[in-house]
């Protein structure tokens, strides 16, 4: 396999510049209560998501709540240790199809995120509102807002021409294989039944890893994420460390929510998570009513696609 080594970025410092800490802990919070708003000048916070509930509430009872059930119980069976190897060998070639970053955007619009109990809207809003919100706060981060439209679009691992992966294995919380699993990990109880769960090499605390090895080198279930952080670093992309980092691991939320797994980052990881916690609350939040006009931002966005990408990327 091959290890990629990616280099630490300087001159990047995450600041979180616009939500008070306390509001900070609730975002973060897992089943939290929902703040009324953060402050006037800073970024909106919706109070409930596209059904009416709280954010990421897997309890509340919603048309999606048994979907979801159902998705995470195939998730936790099916994504083994030998499975992510072969879909990361399979993937890593990018031998599908040639497109740009926008036509991706356009691809994705097609896409419903089945494991997700908040969205119910085409995947281009979810994108533009991320990078909106984010461009809102963080006027001067162009990699940041870049970052929040194209965080996604691994998702069109979905589409027959992608090979029409299962749900399961495209989108939901992240973890990583070959390490027990955390028991902070949403509807834990279904990993009884994944083949790594009994084997004695995969079920201790650092399993096949040692502490401070990184995450780079760390195996995580497959899906949208990694799948385009291989498209983005196979293609060469310019955007900085934490840029990667957080379309890497944004969906990794026993790491960035319950802090889970921290014995296996290094430092350049513990850096780039202030980044990621930062983006976070955008990409939830930004799951709302919040109507983008498409064709107003495109050119902007445009520009950072020239910037920090090639104008044709192998899928
Ligand atoms: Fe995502
Ligand atoms: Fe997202």
């Amino acid at each position: 396999m091959t290890i990629l080594i990616e280099q630490p970025e300087r001159g990047l410092q995450a600041v979180d510049k616009k939500v008070p800490s306390e509001t900070r802990e609730l975002v973060l919070d897992g089943g939290f209560v929902v703040p009324e708003n953060t402050n006037n000048a800073g970024f909106f916070v919706p109070e409930s998501n596209s059904f009416g509930h709280s954010f990421r509430d897997y309890e509340a009872e919603s048309e999606r709540k048994e979907s979801v059930e159902e998705f995470y119980r195939l998730n936790h069976i099916n994504q083994s240790y030998d499975f992510v190897k072969r879909m990361r060998e399979e993937y890593g070639k990018l031998n599908r199809v040639e497109m740009s970053i926008w036509e991706c955007c356009e691809l994705l619009n097609d896409v419903v995120d089945e494991s997700d109990p908040d969205l119910d809207e085409p995947q281009i809003e979810h994108l533009l509102q991320t990078a909106e919100a984010i461009r809102k706060d963080y006027p001067d981060e162009d990699w940041l807002h870049l970052t929040g439209l194209i965080h996604d679009l691994g998702k069109v691992l979905l589409l027959p021409s992608f090979g029409g992966l299962p749900q399961w294995a495209v989108v939901g919380d992240t973890h990583p294989l070959g390490c027990a699993f955390d028991e902070s990990i949403v509807h834990h109880k279904y990993f009884k039944d994944n083949p790594d769960y009994n084997n004695p090499a995969y079920n201790t605390k650092n399993g096949i890893y040692t502490e401070g090895c990184g995450l780079n080198n760390v195996m995580i279930s497959w899906g949208h994420d990694d799948y385009m952080y291989l498209v983005a670093k196979e293609n060469k992309t310019t955007l900085p460390s934490a840029g990667l980092f957080i379309i890497r691991y944004h969906s990794f939320y026993p790491l960035h929510k319950s802090g889970a797994y921290k014995h296996l980052m290094n430092e350049e990881d513990a850096e780039n998570l202030k980044w990621l916690q930062i983006f976070n609350k955008y990409d939830l939040y930004s799951k709302s009513k919040v109507r983008v006009d498409v064709e107003k931002v495109k050119p902007y966005y445009q520009s950072l696609i020239d910037k920090y990408f090639p104008a044709k990327l192998r899928w």
